[in-house]
């Protein structure tokens, strides 16, 4: 017999429920930033471990009422920060019915629903990404993971290639493979290659032009040695590598091409978008956040890899208790972790609630607002240096100082936020249009704080 009996559980569900329904209520009128009040507040939270126990729904209800106020409005319409997104009623739904049921997603013997349901959104997100069909998808927590996940399969691989095998032979002597880069990779990029054991000074980095892609003509010889790593979505200003030409480039070498696209890989799935990733198909592997531009709901990430073999060769699991041997799917086989929640049925609930149509009519008014907002910003006498690429651009104003004060009226404003960042030495303000509940109107609402912090320069 469970401690816990089905009605203990429904009264503390309940509460979540009304808590979460008043959460979601309130979003669209909440600041968009907690105020130092509410920050201040968690300090109720600071207290030493209880020594006796507290009624479930009490833990809840505490929760509620001191962690809402101090969360971020990042699911929102008047959030632009960082590339934050949304979440989809369905992925919302399917994530609490996914914690009650309390799966290990990790193995098909302990979750025969977590390994079906995942594989089917493998084939429906191969086929959306354009990768050819029987490649396979491995699900982690965010791209910062995924990224790591897809170099430690293209390092072994090319190792391997020159026949050295790094699960029995290690690295530390194995026959060396060069990373080319982008000048421009995102922190994550770098990050997932020093624990992987590369150093800067072992990198090629490729120079980028004006609005920071790789120069193809820049590019060093490749080989059948190389990783080709590039970039879907500039973190500041949003630009893409040109895929196509370097895909090719890299598959004519025999280089292995990963694309990190953790936000920007989305443009696959619109007509009027796929422009930016023309030849993604082509590459070896890639990179994206369902967190982000689907508005799954965190912790949602995927990586496609064309070779399955590879990615499985290096992170399949052994030990005699593992089933290894099913025919049927091991989602654990595509991640280097074991256990963990049951990701592939809430992506799948969001491509589900979505289907085609939906999610390419997601994708195209998230980039409609983003030229709309541009637009007035521009209007009200902001600079735009570069154009407005899938959902990300930045503003500036004429002096870093300006920029900074401006930036820091907004972030305190209560009525958006959004972060800077620096492009070509200047300050700039960093906009992302990511999450689903960001429309035009909400977008107009922000635009009073825009026009006051270029006043709130010149008193
Ligand atoms: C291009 C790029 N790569 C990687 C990442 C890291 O993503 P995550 O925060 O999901 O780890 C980001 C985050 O914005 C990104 O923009």
């Amino acid at each position: 017999m469970s401690r816990y009996k089905a009605s203990e559980y429904r009264k503390v569900l309940d509460k979540a429920k009304v808590c979460s329904e008043e959460y979601l209520d309130g979003l669209s009128q909440m600041p968009a930033y907690p105020d130092s009040k509410a920050v201040e507040a968690l300090s109720i939270f600071d207290e030493p471990m209880p020594a006796s126990s507290s009624k479930p729904e009490e833990v809840i209800e505490l929760l509620s009422k001191y962690g809402a106020p101090a969360t971020c409005a990042s699911s929102g319409g008047r959030g632009f920060g960082f590339v934050q997104g949304g979440i989809l009623p369905a992925a919302l739904g399917a994530s609490w019915l996914v914690d009650t049921w309390n799966q290990n997603a990790g193995f098909y013997d302990m979750s025969p629903v977590s390994a079906a349901i995942e594989g089917v959104a493998e084939k429906w997100v191969t086929r959306l990404f354009g990768f050819p069909d029987g490649s396979a998808m491995g699900l982690v927590t965010g791209s910062a993971t995924g990224l790591l996940t897809c170099f430690i399969a293209a390092r072994n691989e090319l190792i391997s290639r020159q026949g050295w095998d790094v699960r029995k032979q290690g690295f530390k002597k194995a026959p060396p493979i060069r990373i080319v880069l982008s000048a421009e990779a995102h922190s994550t990029v770098m990050n997932a290659l020093y624990h992987l054991g590369f150093g800067t000074d072992e990198m090629e980095f490729v120079p980028v032009d004006h609005y920071g892609r790789m120069i193809p003509s820049k590019v060093p010889a490749l080989d059948n040695r190389t990783l080709l790593i590039l970039q879907a979505g500039h973190i500041v200003g949003g630009s893409y590598d040109p895929i196509d030409e370097l895909t090719d480039m890299g598959r004519a070498a025999g280089a292995w091409v990963h694309v990190d696209g953790a936000f920007g890989l989305w443009a696959a799935v619109s007509d009027k978008q796929k422009h930016f990733v023309k030849g993604l198909g082509k590459a070896d592997s890639c990179n994206m956040d369902a967190h982000k531009t689907l508005n799954s709901g965190y912790d949602n990430s995927i990586i496609l890899c064309r070779d399955r073999s590879a990615l499985e060769s290096s992170l399949a699991l052994g030990g005699s208790y593992v089933s290894s041997t099913t025919p049927n799917r091991n989602n654990n086989n595509y991640t280097p972790e074991m256990s963990r929640r049951a990701r592939g049925i809430i992506l799948w609930a969001a491509l589900k609630e979505l289907g085609r149509d939906g999610l390419e009519k997601l994708i195209d008014n998230m980039c409609r607002c983003t030229e709309y907002f541009a637009e007035r910003l521009e209007e009200i006498g902001y600079e735009k240096p570069n154009p407005v690429f899938f959902n990300q651009f930045f503003i500036k104003l004429p002096t870093d100082e300006e920029t900074k004060k401006a930036l820091a009226h907004l972030q305190s404003s209560g009525i958006t936020w959004m972060g800077g960042a620096t492009w070509k030495g200047s300050h700039v303000i960093r906009i992302s249009v990511s999450s689903i509940s960001i429309t035009k109107d909400s977008i107009d609402e922000c635009l009073p704080a825009f026009r006051e912090a270029i006043w709130y320069n010149h008193r």
